[in-house]
């Protein structure tokens, strides 16, 4: 398999990738925290999607816990870069914690726009995955007014109290070609369907998938960075296999099979926005321990974006 697996490869990296502006924020955050307070640092969920990064602030004493009853009284916790619904900010009011809010501007905005519509008396569709985190947090904004879409199939079947009151918004992360056909079929059904000035499916999201498809095009194999729970990672993997390119998904650079490398002489990178660009790295150099390695950037965006600390951790 190794003797298979060596050869002479050029690599080309997928520009933008790794870490967007709402994960360097959340992940800055706990380091902050965990320069200023004795552990342990409190995270509610994980603090973005990533195995690595997780492991890193474990480490260094942030304790992640799925619910907040595992903080003890008064203690920090942070909320995650995916944002959490009305009913876990209540709890933690009641329990005095100290909650440090790394939700990512973004999804924050989409859940502005779930406020804005359900007071305005509209049935809310959330185009996105059942079970992720952001998902449940937007839908705990009005958990009486918003359902939940996740293919254009499920939109026949959907009742509302008033077809001409009716909205739209989307997880951040989806694939965009594949959330506007969900939002088209909305928009046939529906006529007086209203939705956000702009698409929810934030810059990062949309800026690494264009990356992934134009290395697609010129690859043989795409590798992706990024965890199985990161959905902005695993979107990456499937819009590299929708130009017909073989892609997978790796935590690290352990999970790559030599087989997938045989007889293959152009490989493309990406990572996803929760993903280190370490790992990139180690995939770059395990690549160049197999023949010579010619890696070049392929840049189909620059990114400018920063998003400002919270009061909290903001000065030093
Ligand atoms: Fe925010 Fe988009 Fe990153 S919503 S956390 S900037 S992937």
């Amino acid at each position: 398999r190794w003797a298979a697996a060596t050869g002479d490869r050029d690599v080309l990296l997928a520009g933008p990738r790794s870490f967007c502006a709402g994960v360097e924020r959340a992940v800055e955050i706990v380091e902050r925290l965990l320069d200023r307070h004795a552990p342990p640092v409190y995270v509610r969920k994980q603090i973005v999607h990533n195995s690595r990064v997780v492991g890193d602030l474990e480490r260094r004493g942030a304790v992640f816990v799925d619910e907040l009853d595992e903080v003890p009284e008064n203690a920090t916790v942070v909320f995650s870069a995916h944002g959490v619904s009305p009913a876990v900010r209540d709890e933690a009011d009641e329990r005095g914690l100290d909650v440090v809010d790394a939700t990512c501007p973004l999804v924050a905005k989409v859940h502005g726009e779930a406020r804005r519509y359900a007071r305005d008396g509209d049935t809310v569709f959330l185009i996105g995955h059942a079970g992720h985190e952001e998902v449940e947090g937007t839908l705990g904004e009005a958990p009486d007014r918003t359902v939940l879409v996740e293919r254009p199939e499920d939109v026949a079947g959907l009742e509302v109290e008033d077809p001409g009151r009716v909205s739209y918004l989307m997880q951040t992360t989806l694939a965009l070609d594949e959330a506007e056909e969900v939002a088209d079929a909305l928009r046939d059904r529906f006529p007086a369907l209203r939705g956000p000035g702009s698409d929810d499916i934030c810059y990062a999201t949309t800026n690494r998938q264009d990356a992934v498809r134009a290395v697609a095009r010129e690859s043989e194999l795409v590798l992706v960075a990024g965890s199985a729970n990161s959905s902005n990672s695993r979107r990456l993997v499937e819009v590299a296999q929708r130009e017909g390119t073989r892609a997978y998904l790796v935590d690290s650079v352990h999970e790559i099979d030599l087989a997938w490398l045989a007889g293959v002489r152009t490989i493309g990178l990406s990572a996803g926005a929760s993903a280190p660009t370490v790992l990139v790295d180690e995939i770059v150099d395990a690549l160049a321990g197999l023949g010579a390695v010619e890696a070049r950037e392929r840049t189909t965006a620059t990114e400018t974006v920063n998003f400002s600390l919270p009061k909290e951790v903001r000065h030093r």
